[in-house]
C-alpha cells in the first residue's frame, strides 16, 4: 500500500498561492508516498496544469451528489473530474457542522465520487463531547457503517479519521488514542468490505504538523495524514510528506 499525504486547504488560497505548488515539487519531485492537494473549486483546474506531469494529484473538498443537473452554485464529480481533480473530500466535520450533513448524504456523495472514477475520502470524527463521555467508538462505526460507499474497493475509498476537537486546534489525542481508533476502523472495514479494506488507506487528521508527524505516521494503521492548516505553506507540507515517505 502507498502511502498518502493529503493535504485540505479549506476556504483558503488565491492565483497567488501555487507558488506553493512550484516550492513543493521543487523540494519533493518523487515522493516515496502519494501526494494530494484539495484547494478550494475555483484553483483545481489551475493548479491540475501546474501539476500536470509531476507527483503531485489535486483532488475537491466537497461535490453534489448527482451528475448534473438544476442545482445553483454545485458541483458535481464530473464536473470536479473534468476540472482535474482525482479524489473528492466527502463528510468533513466543517460540512456536517456547517451544512447539516448527514451520514446519508455524506454516503450518497461518495458514491457519486466513485461512480465518477474518482477517489472518495470520506471523513469521520468524534466531538470532545462524545470522547470525554466515552463514546468515541460507538461514534466512529456509525459514522463509517452509514458513511462509505457499497462497493468500496482499496483503490476507491480513502477514510480520514479526523477528532474534531484536534481540527485546528494544535491538540491531538494521543498515540495510544490514534491507534486505538485506526485499529478499530481497519476491523470495521474488514466487516464492511472484506478483504478490499486491508488496503484502503486510512488517514489521522488533525493538528499534524512538521513536528509532530512522524510518530503520527509510526502507529499502526496510520497510512497518511489529512492535513489543513500546516498544508498551504510547500515548506511544512513538504517535511510532513518527507516524513511519511520515510515512515
Ligand atoms: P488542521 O490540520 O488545520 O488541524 O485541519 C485538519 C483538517 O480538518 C483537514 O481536513
Amino acid at each position: 500500500m502507498k502511502k498518502l499525504a493529503a493535504g485540505n486547504w479549506k476556504m483558503n488560497g488565491t492565483l497567488a498561492s501555487l507558488a506553493e505548488v512550484g516550492a513543493l515539487l521543487g523540494d519533493h519531485p518523487k515522493p516515496a508516498c502519494e501526494m494530494l492537494l484539495c484547494p478550494p473549486a475555483t484553483l483545481i483546474a489551475a493548479m491540475s496544469t501546474a501539476a500536470r506531469g509531476s507527483a503531485l494529484m489535486v483532488g475537491a473538498q466537497d461535490c453534489h451528489p448527482k451528475p448534473q443537473g438544476a442545482h445553483t452554485g454545485d458541483l458535481s464529480a464530473a464536473i470536479l473530474r473534468d476540472a482535474g481533480a482525482t479524489h473528492v473530500i466527502v463528510g468533513h466535520s466543517e460540512r456536517r457542522t456547517d451544512h447539516g450533513e448527514t451520514d446519508a448524504l455524506v454516503r450518497s456523495k461518495a458514491e457519486a465520487v466513485v461512480d465518477a472514477g474518482l477517489v472518495a475520502i470520506v471523513c469521520i470524527g468524534e466531538t470532545e463531547a462524545q470522547r470525554d463521555s466515552g463514546k468515541t467508538l460507538a461514534v466512529i462505526g456509525t459514522q463509517i457503517d452509514g458513511s462509505i460507499p457499497g462497493g468500496a474497493t482499496a483503490a476507491s475509498l480513502v477514510v480520514a479519521y479526523e477528532p474534531v476537537w484536534a481540527i485546528g486546534t494544535g491538540r491531538t489525542p494521543t498515540l495510544s488514542e490514534i491507534a486505538e481508533v485506526h485499529s478499530f476502523l481497519r476491523g470495521r472495514l474488514r466487516g464492511l468490505i472484506g478483504s478490499e479494506a486491508e488496503g484502503v488507506r486510512i488517514l489521522y487528521g488533525g493538528s499534524v504538523k512538521p513536528s509532530n508527524a512522524a510518530e503520527i505516521f509510526a502507529v499502526p494503521h496510520v497510512d497518511g495524514a489529512l492535513v489543513g492548516g500546516a498544508s498551504l505553506k510547500a515548506a511544512d507540507f513538504g517535511a510532513i510528506v518527507a516524513a511519511l515517505s520515510a515512515a
